[in-house]
């Protein structure tokens, strides 16, 4: 016989809807904050803070250097993914740390390459202008779209058509932006690189960049104003890991398992704590309030919870294990909340996998999570690390789960992991830039929280009343019962009159 068996079933995000508190003034949509803690630290300290509640998901499909600097800028972090080696990890921490707004780290051409070869790139990456460097990543000069017709000159070398740098006006060792704003709005040019004193090519500005530059208000640094980079680490190698993303700046850690109600997270956490004691790590994924307790007692300070539910998941098939998401955060918060009240201590709870939806994000935080990752919801954008495809005239961007064939090549290769995938391999419909989206989502967010009668995400934790809808309701809720125009809808409506 089992030792305990649970016969109420788990409920998913979908399940439960918020009921309207008074909105007042107060609560009003340009009123309200997201502003939430991103790990707990004693003195409050500003460092530890989001100002938006998402983070982007520790995986090679969804977080690179790119989402990392993008989505801390707007406000929020992206979790870089640990199955990769750890100089390459340690680089993409280190592009984050020594980021600054406008100067831009850019994809170089090697004067030999066929302007065929490039023109598949720029495709790729939809970048119209790339700088031309040697194998010592010296500057030789910059080619543009407008530099090559493809019908005449697939067959040439880039340093056939590049503007060589003679004809450039380019800024030496500048570190101050609005002096190389300035030089660049001078030169009639459309983008300035900036070179060191032996002419090597240190990073570029461009000008359609200028007015984004300052347009940041919700971006968040450390003290000396550099974005905040978090890193994804894993049970196994974490020693050596650690050392090489803390020599590069990093601020927080997150141990990335599926699992981590296990004596390895709590070794590792402890392990961190010692030698690193100005680092805080998240620990995850658990989804039962012993999990929480045993990773928190080990030293966690922000717990990920969450375990069979990300789109790309199939571990409740593989392994029966998991729950719906949103028993998982009102079983751990309690627990949370307890602990808060015993010990003065706030460990905020990260809610993880199969949050696809802006109301699934608001579901998560009225429940109590401080803030949510996603993964699907970040591979759709310009942001995330891999390449637009045209599928059936539909533009999609490839996503894949760390635990799928795909991702586990690298495990199997280094730790002998991966015996079974617990993870899938797909597309999702591409989405557009990263700042867009956002816009949209928080908006919603907002206006969810608004209807509730809160004005932040501590309130909305004590204010929000919710409620289980049954799947005849959930069908209510979308539109139904009208003819909106595709073939689909049209069958749909002569079925149901
Ligand atoms: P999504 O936002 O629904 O796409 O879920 C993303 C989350 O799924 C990640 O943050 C992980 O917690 C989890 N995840 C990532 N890869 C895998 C996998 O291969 N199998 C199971 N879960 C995964």
């Amino acid at each position: 016989m089992a030792k305990k068996i649970h016969n109420e079933p788990s409920r998913t995000l979908m399940e439960y809807r918020l009921l309207p508190g008074l909105t007042t003034e107060r609560s009003a949509s340009s009123e309200i904050s997201l502003r939430t803690p991103l790990v707990y630290s004693p003195e409050n300290d500003k460092k530890y803070f989001l100002n938006i509640p998402l983070v982007s998901a520790a995986m090679q499909s969804v977080s690179g250097a790119r989402m990392g600097i993008e989505l801390a800028r707007l406000g929020g972090a992206a979790f870089i993914f640990c199955s990769q080696t750890i100089a390459s990890q340690a680089e993409m921490i280190a592009e984050i740390k020594n980021y600054k707004a406008g100067f831009v780290q850019p994809q170089t051409m090697r004067p030999e390459m066929k302007i065929s070869e490039m023109y598949e790139m720029r495709k790729q990456t939809g970048h119209s202008t790339f700088p031309v460097v040697d194998k010592n990543n010296k500057f030789l000069g910059l080619i543009s779209k407008w530099d090559y017709d493809i019908s005449l000159h697939a067959e040439l070398l880039v340093k056939d058509r590049m503007i060589s740098k003679q004809q450039i006006e380019i800024g030496v060792n500048i570190t101050d932006l609005s002096q190389a704003n300035q030089i660049l709005l001078e030169s009639h040019k459309s983008v300035l690189p900036i070179v060191d004193e032996d002419g090597k090519l240190l990073s570029m500005i461009f000008r359609k960049d200028i007015t984004d530059q300052t347009d940041n208000p919700l971006e968040i640094h450390d003290e000396k104003k550099r974005l905040i980079a978090v890193a994804a680490i894993n049970t196994h190698d974490y020693k050596e890991r650690v050392k090489a993303l803390v020599k590069v700046g990093v601020d927080v850690l997150s141990i990335d398992t599926s699992d981590g109600y296990t004596q390895y997270q709590s070794d590792a956490i402890k392990w961190i704590n010692r030698n690193y004691p100005e680092i805080p790590v998240i620990g995850g994924n658990i989804i039962t309030p012993s999990g929480f307790r045993y990773l928190v007692d080990a030293g966690a300070k922000a717990i990920k919870v969450g375990m069979g539910g990300g789109s790309i998941c199939i571990t409740q098939e593989q392994k029966g294990t998991g729950r719906g998401l949103a028993t998982t955060i009102i079983d751990v918060v309690a627990e949370r909340d307890k602990y808060y009240k015993k010990t003065g201590i706030y460990i905020p709870v990260i809610a993880d996998g199969g949050v696809t939806s802006t109301k699934d994000v608001t579901i998560a935080l009225a429940l109590g999570a401080d803030y949510v990752m996603m993964g699907r919801y970040f591979a759709r954008m310009d942001e995330s690390p891999t390449n637009k495809i045209v599928v059936n005239n539909r533009v999609m961007k490839p996503y894949w789960g760390e635990g799928s064939a795909r991702a586990q090549e690298w495990k199997l290769k280094r730790y002998n992991q991966g015996k079974f995938v617990e993870g899938v391999e797909g597309l999702v419909e591409y989405a557009g830039h990263l700042r867009d989206n956002l816009e949209e989502t928080l908006a919603k967010i907002k206006s969810s929280m608004s209807t509730c009668g809160v004005q932040n995400i501590r309130e909305f934790h004590e204010k929000a009343e919710l409620e289980l809808v049954s799947a005849l309701s959930i069908r209510e809720g979308k539109a139904h019962d009208i003819y909106q125009g595709s073939e689909k809808d049209q069958e749909e409506f002569n079925n149901e009159n």
